[in-house]
């Protein structure tokens, strides 16, 4: 393990990661538990998730996998619940359950959009509700993380419920860090662009992936680990006075207007 990596930023944190068992949720989970915190990841995936949390425990962490659909509200206070039971308190929730979707406004049928508004949004803030009423009865300095996107700040064909999903993510983690503040918590966001991860293997074809790398001033897709180490930043102390932000990892994507070849110029 290089040694940046095992610099125990999180010993005795114990965080509940949902969308542990895939793509960022797992590597955020990896990465958490390497810096010493017990993890619990939660995730409709209980195998994937299962699977995860046991490469974690063969690599000497602490880890735990719990099934839940963080659209329903009796099961995110039954995870809630489970968690106290397993690790006491918890002291930081990242939230990177979502699922991908792409379909144009025209052809948007009402069950599409309000499926994904209901795990990508509702289920962000149903998680986070659990876990601020939790940290509050504990007295703890809690950490809030939601997964936003760039898609959530500039629109991107195709990605319309998806979209204002994450635009809704970024105004709950405003309203949130406003309300939270008092108790000690903080609520920021990750907005990446894109990821190398499940997600985007459905999501982009060889068109949509051209079209990526046309735009990124880094000419690359991000690891999932690029956006665990921002996860980290906002999960330990040195972030403590940071709240109500979303800190894009997007490879320059929201800074870069038009990009092309400045010929003998450049
Ligand atoms: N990959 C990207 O390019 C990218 C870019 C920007 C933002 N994001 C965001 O990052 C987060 C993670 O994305 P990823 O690329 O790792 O995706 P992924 O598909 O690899 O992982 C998402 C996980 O969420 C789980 N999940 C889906 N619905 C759920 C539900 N109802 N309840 C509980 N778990 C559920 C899935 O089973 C999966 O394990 C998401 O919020 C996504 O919107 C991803």
């Amino acid at each position: 393990m290089p040694e940046r990596m095992s610099h125990n930023r999180l010993q005795q944190k114990s965080a509940l990661i949902t969308g542990g068992a895939s793509g960022i949720g797992q590597a955020i989970a990896e990465r958490f538990a390497a810096e010493g915190a017990r993890v619990l990841l939660a995730d409709v995936n209980l195998e994937g998730a299962e699977a995860v949390a046991a490469g974690i425990r063969d690599n000497g962490g602490v880890a735990q996998a719990r099934a839940c659909d963080v659209a329903d509200a009796d099961q995110v206070a039954a995870l809630f619940a489970s968690f106290a039971e397993t690790f006491g308190p918890v002291d930081i929730l990242v939230n990177s359950a979502a699922i991908p979707q792409v379909r144009p406004i025209l052809k948007m049928a009402v069950a599409d959009w309000q499926r994904v508004l209901d795990i990508n949004l509702t289920g962000s803030f149903l998680c986070a509700q659990q876990a601020a009423q939790a940290m509050i009865a504990a007295g703890a300095q809690g950490r809030i993380i939601q997964l936003s996107s760039v898609n959530g700040q500039r629109a991107i064909s195709g990605r319309g419920a998806y979209s204002v999903a994450k635009g809704g993510l970024n105004m709950l983690v405003k309203i949130m860090a406003a309300e939270l503040g008092e108790h000690g918590i903080t609520v920021n966001a990750v907005a990446p662009g894109p990821v190398d991860t499940n997600m985007v293997l459905k999501m982009h074809n060889q068109e949509t992936r051209d079209a990526w790398k046309a735009h990124l001033p880094i000419k690359r897709y991000a690891k999932p680990e690029e956006v665990a180490a921002a996860a980290l930043f906002l999960a330990g102390d040195e972030s403590a006075y940071i709240s109500g932000h979303t800190i894009n990892v997007d490879g320059g994507f929201d800074a870069a207007g038009m990009l092309f070849d400045l010929g003998d110029l450049g």
